[in-house]
């Protein structure tokens, strides 16, 4: 199995390509089952996720082609075409691999009228219930039930009718699904409390650009007026906010400085104001963000919480930067009930760090030391490379089958600005 060696101490410095966002383009390629036209999505991560998903969409009878670019390009081109959905299964040996498949139930249900999908299942930070995806769809007026491990999920005869729904948890999935399903609903859908995360929006724009009637998009409170039918359409993925302030963490903890480009300061407003309570300076400019380290690191208090708050998704990545800040930095997680598995693999290599139910208190300390650790889950796995380019000695990182799923050609971005990192085959 492949692993990650980083000799850290190196200061990064220079320009990090940011691309195309994994959490957006997990929600645009299944609306391709929203039309028998084509639909072509530009700027594709190159992620083991998408991978996955491309081939769940084959499995509805759905043709993919990539189009040429070549090794060295980030980013691809992917067009898909629903003409005829001959399967509404999605099976589970993809599903578990892959709880984005969720995905897929909201579109298959609109545009076929049934969908057959495995219960995704937990994961590490969390059981990952989907309660919400089904009651938003029932609200809809969807028939849903589970058996066997499956939700069976069916619409009326003459298509989903469409209904009014509050969500009691904001929750980026399901509120996906409820998107997408209602932009093909007979009626009109108004989704209040609903997420409104970047990634929301972009497939708010993809709907419309393919002919949806939508209001309120970026707002908690989304109408969709269901239409007959969609058209194909192309449509550039939104850069990754997240891989973004990831790489400010990278350079930030070796006091380097690095130029995201690409990145959208607009899109990452709470991780960008922690960055810069934490000392370091932020430069946004049109076509990305600069981030320097050129001061001590300052301790800071962080809570988690819904999009315009501070991205669940960044907590892991921030905790490993906060570890060598001057003094003790307080994180609450508030969305994920067991996302700290990264914490007792930071200690390992000299944090201090101490987990009291959803808050951790992160002591700062003068050095880190390299050890053998192991990847969790995608974020954890990005929080253990951060600490290993700060730490003294060599950090062997195992199983980063978790970080191919969310970041495109890590090593590479990273050796370009000057860390001392590769990946080596497994025994
Ligand atoms: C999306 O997951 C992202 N994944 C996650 O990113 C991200 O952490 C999360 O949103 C929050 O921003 C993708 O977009 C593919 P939720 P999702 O539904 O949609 C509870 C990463 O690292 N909940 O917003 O599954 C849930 O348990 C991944 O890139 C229910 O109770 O997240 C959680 O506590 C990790 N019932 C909270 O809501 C439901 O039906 C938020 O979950 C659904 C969710």
């Amino acid at each position: 199995m492949d692993r990650i060696i980083i000799r850290g101490g190196n200061r990064l410095s220079g320009r990090i390509p940011i691309s195309g966002a994994k959490n957006s383009a997990l929600t645009l390629i299944p609306c391709a089952l929203l039309t028998d036209e084509p639909l072509t999505l530009r700027n594709l991560p190159r992620l083991a996720d998408i991978d996955s998903f491309q081939h769940l969409m084959n499995q509805f009878g759905v043709s993919t082609a990539i189009a040429g670019s070549r090794p060295e390009d980030f980013g691809r081109v992917m067009t898909l075409q629903a003409t005829r959905i001959t399967s509404t299964v999605a099976p589970y040996d993809i599903v578990r691999k892959m709880r984005a498949s969720i995905l897929v139930l909201g579109p298959l249900l609109a545009r076929a009228g049934e969908a057959t999908v495995s219960l995704p299942g937990g994961c590490a930070i969390g059981n990952r219930p989907i309660d919400l995806h089904l009651k938003v769809l029932e609200a809809m007026g969807a028939d849903i039930e589970i058996a066997a491990g499956y939700v069976r999920a069916s619409a009326p005869d003459g298509g989903l009718p469409g209904g009014t729904y509050s969500f009691p948890v904001v929750s980026v999935g399901a509120t996906e699904n409820a998107l997408m399903a209602a932009s093909l609903a007979q009626g009109t859908t108004i989704l209040r409390n609903a997420a409104r995360e970047p990634e929301i929006i972009d497939l708010c724009n993809l709907l419309v650009e393919m002919g949806a009637d939508i209001e309120g998009i970026g707002t908690s409170d989304i109408t969709i007026h269901g239409v007959p039918r969609l058209h194909g359409a192309t449509y550039e993925v939104m850069p990754d906010r997240i891989e973004a302030g990831s790489y400010a963490c990278a350079a930030a903890i070796t006091g380097g400085d690095v130029d995201l480009v690409g990145a959208r300061a607009n899109e990452m407003d709470a991780t960008l104001e922690a960055l810069i309570e934490m000392g370091l300076h932020v430069e946004p400019y049109k076509k990305g963000v600069k981030v320097a380290a050129n001061a001590p690191l300052k301790a800071v208090r962080l809570n988690t919480a819904p999009y315009p708050g501070l991205a669940t998704d960044m907590q892991a990545q921030l905790m490993a930067l906060l570890c060598k800040a001057d003094g003790n930095s307080v994180l609450t997680e508030t969305i994920f009930e067991n996302r700290y598995m990264h914490v007792p693999e930071l200690n390992r290599m000299g944090a201090h760090i101490d987990v009291d139910g959803h808050t951790a208190v992160v002591r700062g300390v003068d050095r880190l030391t390299g050890a053998p650790v192991m990847a969790t889950d995608l974020r954890a796995s990005m929080s253990l490379v951060i600490a290993g380019l700060a730490a003294e000695g060599q950090t062997e990182l195992n199983r980063i089958y978790h970080l191919d799923r969310g970041y495109e050609r890590l090593e590479e971005k990273l050796q370009a600005v000057g860390a001392d990192i590769e990946r080596v085959g497994g025994d």
